[in-house]
């Protein structure tokens, strides 16, 4: 397949998990690829990664809870590679706390990153998707859905990506952009390592965050992603696609 030849992609958190495997997919199908993160190794690895498959690659080290950041990455983008098609949002933090010991801190940090940086990326790539009909997809979880024990921060900022995904989608839906999310349930890549039961907490309560069987890697939501950011899901908007084995079913 190449649905992506011709297009430019924007993937934050491509630096590991599953913004690594999405730009690993796209550049497969063919997409010239704009690639952010935090973690400057990884992301000179994925870039490299994508290069060999012989994509055009541009990669800046750049953080989405940051305003200047994300508008710098967003103009860079468009300056240096002529245009925005698609924007895929996966960067992301996790922390397991119990609800009592979550500092206000906890708290802003991972709304600044999983929500807020969402939004940054979105208000910054719209007017550019709006001139070539392009397309988000953000990264919401199934914490978004349901409720997952220990994860406070973490599943208000999902929910948050939840509903900012179906506003944009029919804010924008009329002018030809779409923007779609995906809820993977658990999935194996570094951000699981995160996962630590709070002193005093349930264990019984640990199968709401594990997978109802095997659990996948990061290139099974990689492959719902392209499916959302092409042509093939031309009316597909406003949707949240579960990536979860039917652990939520
Ligand atoms: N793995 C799972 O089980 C799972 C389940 C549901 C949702 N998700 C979501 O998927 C997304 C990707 O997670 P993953 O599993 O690939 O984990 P990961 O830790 O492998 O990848 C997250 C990436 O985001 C980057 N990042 C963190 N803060 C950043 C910032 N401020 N600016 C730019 N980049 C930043 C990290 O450096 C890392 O490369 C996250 O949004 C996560 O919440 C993951």
């Amino acid at each position: 397949m190449d649905r992506f030849t011709g297009k430019v992609a924007l993937i934050t958190g491509a630096a590991s998990g599953i913004g690594r495997a999405t730009a690993e997919r796209l550049a497969a199908e063919g997409a010239t690829l704009s690639l952010t993160d935090v973690a400057a190794d990884g992301l000179e690895e994925t870039a490299a990664a994508c290069r060999a498959s012989g994509a055009e690659v541009l990669a800046a080290v750049g953080d989405v809870s940051d305003e200047s950041s994300v508008e710098s990455v967003v103009a860079d983008t468009v300056g240096t590679l002529g245009g925005l098609d698609v924007v895929v949002n996966v960067a992301g933090i996790l922390q397991f706390r119990d609800l009592r010991q979550t500092t206000l801190e906890d708290w802003n940090r991972i709304i600044g990153v999983n929500l807020t940086g969402t939004f940054l990326v979105c208000r910054a790539a719209v007017p550019h998707l709006l001139e070539r009909r392009g397309n988000i997809v953000n990264t919401a979880s199934t914490a978004a859905l349901a409720g997952h024990p220990w994860t406070t921060p973490y599943s208000a900022s999902k929910g948050g990506v939840f509903a900012l995904t179906q506003t944009i989608a029919v804010e924008f839906g009329k002018q030809g952009l779409r923007c779609n999310s995906v809820a993977p349930g658990s999935i194996l890549t570094p951000i699981q390592q995160a996962f630590e039961l709070p002193e005093g907490a349930d264990p019984k309560l640990v199968y709401r965050i594990m997978a109802l069987d095997e659990q996948r890697g990061p290139e099974t939501v990689a492959g719902a992603i392209a499916f959302l950011a092409s042509d093939d899901a031309a009316h597909v908007n406003g949707t949240c696609l579960k990536v979860d084995g039917g652990t939520l079913a």
